[in-house]
């Protein structure tokens, strides 16, 4: 297996990664890649997490023929019938993005903004979303930001009526996906300084989104600039979500910017280890840039996983020659011979921790292991 496993990288280097990639890896090394995503069985656990790679409907073919697992939009912002916003202040134009070096690893440095067009443009990209989904092409998942109140105020459910409804009724049959998002911006505000404030959002946002419209619902979990208790009380009061994206980029408070790269990960990780059973499915984010940190971060209960930065990398840091950034990318998390999915699995076959079942090693096994009471 290893020997074909050098053959395939290889191969698939000189000529694009083909779509069904994952039936290749069950035939050639019993290998089972499923994963699931907000209740949604996916053929492999790697999507893209919201951000300036889903913002159109030309990304979303790419992606749909390069046989991504699931993408993401860009994060909306919430508003009323009337088109008021009243977290307007991450609605605004943000261009400038730097793909730099962080210690091992690589981050994105910028300000870190919504969609800065229409609430229609929006829509018209959703219904794209919802016709991909339904062609079992690509399953897409609209992202928001309504409106986060002070303790002492009251949620703006115009707001959340306006846009789950407008959501709703643009993504069709079946149920709306949605992930709330809790920017990272966030935690540089001086609205996410009191832990009292975040967790009630944490506690309330799911309810108030329920009540407009049937959805499943992700919530997408801020790093708060507290301490890992902290962290570990957050997914707790999240827990009335369907599932919860864990956890979205660290605060620089003297750059003003968010950022990633190894720090980003090992909290994660570190977090991640202290949960126990009874949380929703989880979905990882954060700094994963090979198969080996995929499955660091599905052996500590994430059913899926969700990359940014590593799809923005500079061209020559993937090994592959053809195929479009989301192939390579692609290619090198489930090919690499060393780094890669399938080496990691076999790898963890070797070593006892996963065992075939009906032949076949399973990657959902190594989240369900991870669920089980410690
Ligand atoms: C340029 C950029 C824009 C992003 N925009 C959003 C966004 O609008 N909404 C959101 O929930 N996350 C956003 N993210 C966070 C990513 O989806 C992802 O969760 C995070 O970057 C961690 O993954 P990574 O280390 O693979 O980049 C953004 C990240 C980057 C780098």
């Amino acid at each position: 297996m290893r020997a074909q496993l050098a053959t395939d990288f290889e191969r698939f280097k000189a000529r694009a990664l083909p779509r069904d990639f994952p039936s290749h890896v069950r035939e050639a090394y019993g290998i089972d890649l499923t994963a699931r995503y907000l209740g949604t069985m996916i053929p492999h656990p790697i999507g893209k997490g919201s951000g300036q790679l889903s913002l159109n409907q030309g990304q979303l073919e790419v992606d749909a023929e390069a046989g991504l697992a699931f993408a993401v939009l860009k994060t909306v912002i919430a508003q009323d019938a009337a088109g008021a916003q009243s977290m307007a202040a991450w609605a605004i134009h943000e261009a400038k993005m730097k793909v730099e070096r962080r210690g091992a690893g690589w981050t994105v440095t910028w300000k870190g903004r919504g969609w800065d067009r229409s609430f229609e443009e929006y829509l018209a990209l959703v219904r794209v979303g919802g016709d991909l989904t339904r062609a079992g092409h690509l399953l897409v998942v609209p992202s928001v930001k309504y409106h986060l109140p002070r303790l002492d105020e009251a949620f703006k459910e115009t707001e959340y009526a306006f846009t789950t409804r407008a959501l709703a009724t643009a993504w069709g049959e079946p149920l709306l996906l949605l992930e709330k998002d809790f920017s990272p911006t966030l935690a540089g505000d001086e609205l996410a300084a009191e832990q009292a404030q975040i967790l009630r959002w944490l506690r309330e946002v799911p309810v108030r989104i329920r009540a407009q419209a049937a959805v499943r619902l992700a919530v997408k979990v801020m790093n708060a600039r507290f301490d890992d208790d902290f962290q570990v009380e957050m997914v707790r009061a999240a827990a009335t979500a369907d599932a919860l994206v864990v956890f979205n980029r660290l605060f620089d408070a003297a750059r003003g910017v968010a950022y990633g790269g190894p720090e980003l990960s090992e909290r994660n990780l570190r977090v991640l280890a202290r949960l126990g059973p009874g949380i929703p499915e989880l979905s990882g984010t954060g700094a994963i840039s090979s198969g080996r940190d995929i499955l660091e971060y599905a052996r500590r209960g994430c059913e899926s996983v969700q990359l940014h930065t590593y799809f923005q990398l500079p061209q020559d840091e993937y090994a592959a020659t053809e195929g479009s950034r989301t192939q390579r990318a692609l290619h090198r998390l489930v090919f690499d011979p060393v780094d890669g999915l399938i080496a990691g699995m076999l790898d963890l076959e070797a070593r006892g921790v996963l065992e075939r079942r009906g032949g076949e090693l399973h990657f959902l096994d190594l989240s369900a292991d991870a669920h089980r009471p410690r």
